[in-house]
């Protein structure tokens, strides 16, 4: 063990063994415990009221403040890992990658170096080295783990840019741009304003992707493009974009390419997917978000790259203080923009180590089949529409007569009942809902008891 004896009390924070236990035995029953489908958000008005300043002068204790989180605080948060959960992007964490969150906390290890954070960095990699592989991707490819997608998006296109400006030499007139379709993710956009690169937008085919033959004229015309950015499922439809074309194109026209797979990427561990993701072998980088389908907890985000010498080029920090780093070894904080960091991989490690990747694969091919099985139950019900065939886990729908109030009733409905949590979107300009499949826990036949029981009335009341 790195520590054997027990520290001493502090000559600031005294004997903190009680706020200690507070803490670890109410994580350690919360673990295992089930989800709540009711708790929901507050204003924070309403929990002003209710709370009160707990940022005093003196501190209220531990036992107020752990009481006041687990009474007030956390049921005014949304369970994400409740199986009946299927909005946005829900969650579901092994138990064991919960538990061994709260061991990363209490081992605290700087995780931006390895000099610091060595054994850690290893074993992160290991699992970053189970992805590559699952990519197609050479001994040479390397990643880090970042807080979520937006930053692995950021990191990733910040490195294509810095590396379209060291090979081309100079800021083309009129700034960097980037292509994608309109389906990529609002982080990408958001990327774009950051990194000062304007956003070109490509059609895509008649049945959503973006395709090289969409992309050959645009980046003929157009040289301010030096990426091209590909979802590995889109987030509101399950999509994936039509990654070898892509990546024939942009490569013929010297753009990087990368691969948006924040919530579909786990989809490569899926043998019934696998196929989608053909050409990803040769994409330059590409992000997939364990926090979502891959049994993490927040927030954990893996940005990886084919060769990871640009992205080590556009993100290493230099000051007098960091001049003693050994750049010889893997340096998570070369490889994104960030410095200090929390070894967030090592929830999924443990997980991963515990269950193997077999127990993995399962997982997501079963959040595969009850998406499958709840668009076929949807496409054969006559209330319903089905609006698209899921690629991966989402599955879009309608029900036909309703206004866009009928569903938001629905919803809230449902919500407030705790029975399932679905939201409404838009698809093809047309009101939508949405479910999307990440939790292997999800049972696909109470689904669809749900949606056969709640939506014939003609006003969704
Ligand atoms: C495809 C895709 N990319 C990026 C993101 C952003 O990820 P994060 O919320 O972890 O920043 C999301 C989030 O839903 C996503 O679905």
């Amino acid at each position: 063990m790195r520590c054997s004896a027990t520290a001493p009390p502090s000559p600031v924070w005294g004997d903190e063994r009680e706020a200690v236990s507070r803490a670890l035995q109410w994580a350690a029953a919360h673990t295992t415990v089930a989800t709540d489908p009711k708790t929901t958000a507050r204003s924070a008005e309403d929990l002003q009221a209710q709370v009160g300043e707990t940022i005093t002068e003196s501190g209220i204790g531990a036992a107020a403040a752990m009481a006041l989180f687990d009474e007030v605080l956390l049921p005014a948060t949304r369970a994400s890992e409740d199986p009946m959960n299927l909005a946005y992007i829900p969650a579901a964490p092994t138990r064991a990658a919960v538990a061994f969150d709260t061991v990363v906390s209490a081992a605290n290890v700087f995780g931006g170096i390895w000099e610091n954070g060595a054994g850690a960095i290893f074993a992160e990699n290991q699992v970053l080295r189970w992805i590559a592989d699952l990519l197609g991707w050479p001994a040479e490819a390397a990643g880090v783990f970042v807080s979520g997608g937006t930053m692995g998006n950021l990191s990733a296109l910040a490195t294509a840019r810095d590396h379209a400006l060291r090979e081309r030499g100079a800021r083309p007139a009129g700034g960097w741009a980037l292509a994608c379709a309109s389906t990529a993710h609002s982080s990408v956009a958001s990327s774009a304003r950051l990194l000062d690169m304007d956003v070109v937008s490509v059609p895509v085919d008649d049945r959503g992707h973006l395709t090289g033959a969409a992309l050959e004229e645009l980046l003929a015309a157009d040289p301010r493009i030096c990426a091209v950015v590909a979802s590995g499922g889109t987030t509101n439809a399950g999509i994936v974009d039509d990654i070898a074309s892509v990546v024939e194109v942009a490569h013929r026209h010297g753009a990087w390419v990368h691969v948006d797979g924040a919530y579909g990427g786990a989809a490569l561990a899926a043998p019934s997917a696998r196929e989608r993701f053909a050409g990803i072998e040769q994409a330059d980088s590409f992000i997939v978000d364990p926090h979502k389908w891959l049994f993490a907890p927040y927030d954990c985000c893996a940005l990886l790259y084919r060769d990871p010498r640009p992205a080590a080029a556009a993100h290493s920090q230099h000051a007098a203080y960091l001049d003693a780093i050994d750049r010889g070894e893997s340096n998570p904080s070369d490889l994104a923009a960030h410095l200090s960091r929390r070894t967030r991989g090592l929830p999924l490690w443990y997980s991963l180590a515990t269950h193997g990747t077999a127990a993995y694969t399962a997982a997501v091919e079963r959040c595969l089949a009850s998406a499958r099985q709840v668009a076929a139950a949807i496409e054969s019900s006559e209330h319903l529409e089905l609006l698209l065939e899921p690629e991966l886990s989402v599955v879009v729908f309608r029900r036909p007569g309703w206004t866009p109030a009928a569903y938001r009733r629905w919803s809230k409905r449902l919500a407030t009942e705790g029975t399932l949590l679905c939201v409404p979107t838009a698809l093809g300009g047309e009101i939508a809902l949405r479910l999307a499949f990440v939790n292997p826990s999800t049972d696909p036949d109470a689904v669809i008891e749900v949606l056969t029981a709640t939506m014939q009335e003609a006003d969704g009341s």
